[in-house]
């Protein structure tokens, strides 16, 4: 990937959107691209785009090709689509894995995720949360900057066991791959951010060699464990590990930003959740539901495949806009409402389904519950005092400045 590759692409897609193309209208980023859905929805279950991708809208449809035996990642060549690369460098990680790589990578990785174990972060998350708040006096901050943004990095580089003399680096790291997944890097941030890649290659190389003396209960422990015994490579390690940072980081940031931003807009919500701070996990889904951090995610069809009435070629790419998923008519009662009291549906889309289904997800609600709770309950009168600035990232849906006060 290069900056005047992304420029080009940028701009191609940008004149297929004005030209009408629904598909090349979700990589413009707008305030609310729901309008956008509810297009693509009403063409029927599949969408075509002159693009060649199909699109698919229907939580039925979004399920089917998730969770089902024809879809995976890479066209029958093994290449991934070039918006599906994730910009770490090095092995491939999970997120670009077909089975049986996919599987046997995720089944090493998957027990440093155990419910059990992931509980026992709460603690330190409730810890992490308190000292972000104990710094806010009272005036007026911006909650991406100084709560939503360093709070999931704490947390996860407590679970990759990150020294407290590295994070620093590390979150740096995060931030420039945050700003290559928006499309945004200057070719000196390129510069830098390839320079933070070879820091962090190094880092988790040294770490790497650190729990091979000493292992512990973290995520690099049990990897390391499983390159010794030769099942996975040091690549894939340390893919792996950038892989969990920028999926655990990019991802819960707009979980909070997008949450107190919603709360923020409807006054009676934010009391509802005030006066009843149990409401708090609750509040998470309704957000994740309505507005989620990753919209849309794709696979491509492993075979010629019928879809909703229409024959897909092989090697198709198809759309699946968790989005819109999450707002279905047919699926939820009143879908463009946001209420954190809702009940009933079934589970949303926002952490994908089927084999992918986010590794995280147990971790983030936990923070997500834990941030939302501590807000109500210490700053019961958060409230927005300027215009936010919205990501330029299509793949990422959140925000880079939130101006509140408390
Ligand atoms: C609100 C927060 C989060 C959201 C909305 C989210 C969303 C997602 C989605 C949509 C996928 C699957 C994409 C696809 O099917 O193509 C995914 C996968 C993944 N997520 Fe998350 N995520 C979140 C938090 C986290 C956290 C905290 C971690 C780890 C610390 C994490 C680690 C992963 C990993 C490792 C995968 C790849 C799983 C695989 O390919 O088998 N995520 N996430």
């Amino acid at each position: 990937m290069s900056a005047i590759r992304g420029l080009a692409v940028r701009a191609a897609t940008r004149t297929l959107a004005a030209c009408g193309d629904h598909v090349a209208q979700l990589y413009v980023p707008r305030e609310d691209p729901w309008p956008v859905y509810g297009r693509i929805r009403r063409h029927g279950p599949v969408y075509r785009s002159v693009m060649g991708y199909a699109a698919v809208t229907s939580y039925e449809l979004c399920s089917r090709v998730l969770r089902g035996q024809g879809f995976g990642m890479r066209d029958s060549a093994g290449r991934l689509p070039s918006e599906q690369q994730l910009p770490l460098g090095l092995a491939p990680s999970l997120l670009e894995l077909d089975p049986p790589d996919h599987s046997r990578l995720r089944r090493l990785v998957a027990p440093a995720f155990r419910p059990k174990l992931i509980n026992e972060y709460r603690p330190r998350i409730e810890e992490a949360t308190a000292r972000l708040l104990d710094r806010i006096d009272g005036g007026p901050f911006d909650l991406i900057g100084e709560f939503a943004t360093p709070l999931p990095i704490t947390v996860i580089s407590e679970l990759l066991g990150i020294p407290e003399n590295r994070r620093g680096e590390f979150a740096r790291y995060g931030t420039l791959t945050g700003q290559a997944l928006d499309g945004q890097l200057t070719a000196r941030q390129w510069a830098e951010w390839e320079a933070a890649l070879a820091a962090m290659t190094q880092l988790f190389t040294e770490l790497m060699n650190e729990r091979r003396r000493e292992p512990g209960g973290d995520v690099i422990s049990v990897l390391v464990n499983a390159v010794d015994g030769e099942q996975v490579t040091v690549g894939e390690v340390i893919a792996t590990c950038l892989l969990l940072l920028i999926a655990g980081f990019e991802t819960t940031v707009n979980l909070i930003g997008n949450g107190v931003y919603q709360l923020a807009r409807r006054p009676e919500q934010w009391r509802t959740l005030r006066e009843n701070p149990e409401l708090a996990a609750g509040t998470v889904e309704e957000i994740l539901r309505y507005d989620p951090p990753v919209p849309v995610t794709g696979r491509v069809a492993q075979d010629d495949v019928e879809l909703g009435g229409r024959v897909l070629r092989k090697d198709t790419q198809v759309l699946t806009i968790l989005a819109a998923a999450n707002r279905d008519p047919e699926v939820y009662a009143e879908p463009d409402r946001f209420d954190i009291t809702r009940t009933g549906g079934p589970e949303h889309f926002a952490f994908s389904s089927g084999v992918h289904y986010c590794l995280g997800a147990q971790l983030a609600r936990i923070e997500g519950e834990i941030a939302l709770r501590a807000l109500a309950e210490r700053l019961p009168r958060l409230r927005r005092t300027g215009e936010p600035r919205r990501r330029s990232s299509a793949s990422i849906r959140g925000f880079s400045y939130l101006p509140v006060a408390a």
